[in-house]
């Protein structure tokens, strides 16, 4: 975790870095299914694109990450702008293990197979889940190369298979590779009414 979180912050730091994403596409174009307030959580939330275009729709967020370093670049940004998200310095299954319920969670370009029941339990009735991140069959050399951290076939709607399918895209090389988004899965689910699972 130690390792995880000095790996994590030196990249934060270092301005050359790519790691400048804003909200994840599966979010930023589905917005118009998030209700219109309640409690969302952005897990592994590194800058916090997700965080504040949550909070810009209404929601109060809470916004987790083991680096140190964008967990205070996010709250100063985030009290300047007078948005309501609390941002946490926790490791993502220490968290999880809070008996808090969340009407929308998201987690993009974050994978840890074990904590996806985890997720799913955090949710409250009703709650949405938006998660999208990196595929084995990609198009273009970006995201890790590491195998643990990049979804097999299919493999979001295995993992979340107990929510209601709401929405799934993988378009992994088929058909003209210039169009579309590539080399992510993205889905939607929703627990069933009444209970959380
Ligand atoms: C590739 S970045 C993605 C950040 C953000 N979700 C996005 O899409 O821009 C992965 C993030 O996960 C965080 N992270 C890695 N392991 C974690 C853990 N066990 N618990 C919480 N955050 C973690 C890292 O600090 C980093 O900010």
């Amino acid at each position: 975790m130690i390792d995880q979180a000095d790996k994590w912050n030196r990249r934060y730091r270092d301005e050359a870095d790519d790691l400048k994403f804003g909200a994840a596409t599966v979010l930023a174009d589905n917005l118009y299914l998030l209700p219109d307030r309640g409690l969302a959580l952005d897990l592994a939330c590194g800058r916090g694109g997700n965080a504040e275009l949550l909070a810009r729709q209404g929601l109060t967020v809470d916004a987790v990450d083991i680096s140190s370093v964008v967990i205070q670049q996010l709250q100063h940004r985030a009290e300047a702008a007078g948005l309501p998200v609390r941002a946490y310095l926790a490791e993502a299954s220490t968290w999880l293990k809070q008996s808090v319920r969340y009407d929308v969670i998201v987690v993009s370009h974050f994978l840890q197979r074990t904590l996806c029941p985890v997720i799913t339990e955090a949710l409250a009735p009703g709650g949405l889940l938006f998660y999208q991140t990196w595929c084995q069959q990609r198009v273009d050399e970006i995201g890790p190369r590491n195998p643990d951290y990049l979804l097999r076939e299919n493999e979001l709607l295995r993992l979340f298979q107990s929510l209601r399918l709401r929405y799934y895209q993988e378009l992994g090389t088929l058909g003209d590779t210039q169009c579309g988004k590539r080399n992510v899965a993205m889905f939607i689910g929703q627990t069933r009414d009444g209970n959380a699972v």
